[in-house]
């Protein structure tokens, strides 16, 4: 089967049944996706589908045939497009933001905290700390920086409205 991730064709060897997760990460070798409950509960695992995150824990491979797959290894480039930038920047604002709120512990759950937080400033680009947390609920962080996760997600919102913070 081929899928595309990243913008780039992949053909892949595994049974349409086998979740997306099994494929980044064995076939493909990309290590964003994160493997944490294995039940569409953490989040660590997700990913872009036709920009809409989801969970490849649960996800079956026959799910994301002629979709388009963007894992944090293409969130980049991904931004550039939507953002119609001449060119790639080296990371996308959430993730600069979260450098410099000093958001990341063990990193765990960072995988799938830029994937979300990337959408929905993608589709809300101003929200208020009520959207924000609502956005990020199926979202777990077991060191608890959420308090920093949020700051992170205001900043790359303002300087993705071009302001500095
Ligand atoms: S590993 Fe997919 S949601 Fe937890
Ligand atoms: S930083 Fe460790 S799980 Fe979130």
């Amino acid at each position: 089967m081929q899928i595309r991730v990243n913008e780039r064709w992949w053909t892949v060897n595994a049974a349409p049944e086998t979740p997306l997760l099994y494929v980044l990460m064995n076939e493909l070798q990309l290590q964003g996706p994160r493997f944490g409950c294995g039940l569409a509960q953490c989040g660590s695992c997700s990913v872009l589908v036709n920009g809409v995150e989801s969970r490849s824990c649960v996800t079956p491979l026959s799910a994301i045939e002629g979709k388009s797959i963007t894992t944090l290894e293409g969130l980049p480039a991904w931004y550039a497009t939507q953002k119609k930038l001449a060119k790639v920047p080296a990371l996308h604002p959430v993730q600069q933001a979260m450098i410099d709120e000093q958001a990341v512990q063990c990193g765990y759950c960072f995988n799938g905290m830029i994937i979300k937080s990337s959408e929905l400033l993608s589709k809300t680009p101003r929200p208020t700390e009520a959207q924000i947390r609502t956005a990020m609920n199926g979202h777990l962080c077991r060191c608890g920086t959420y308090p920093r996760i949020m700051k992170a997600i205001q900043r790359a919102s303002v300087a993705m409205a071009g302001g500095a913070r």
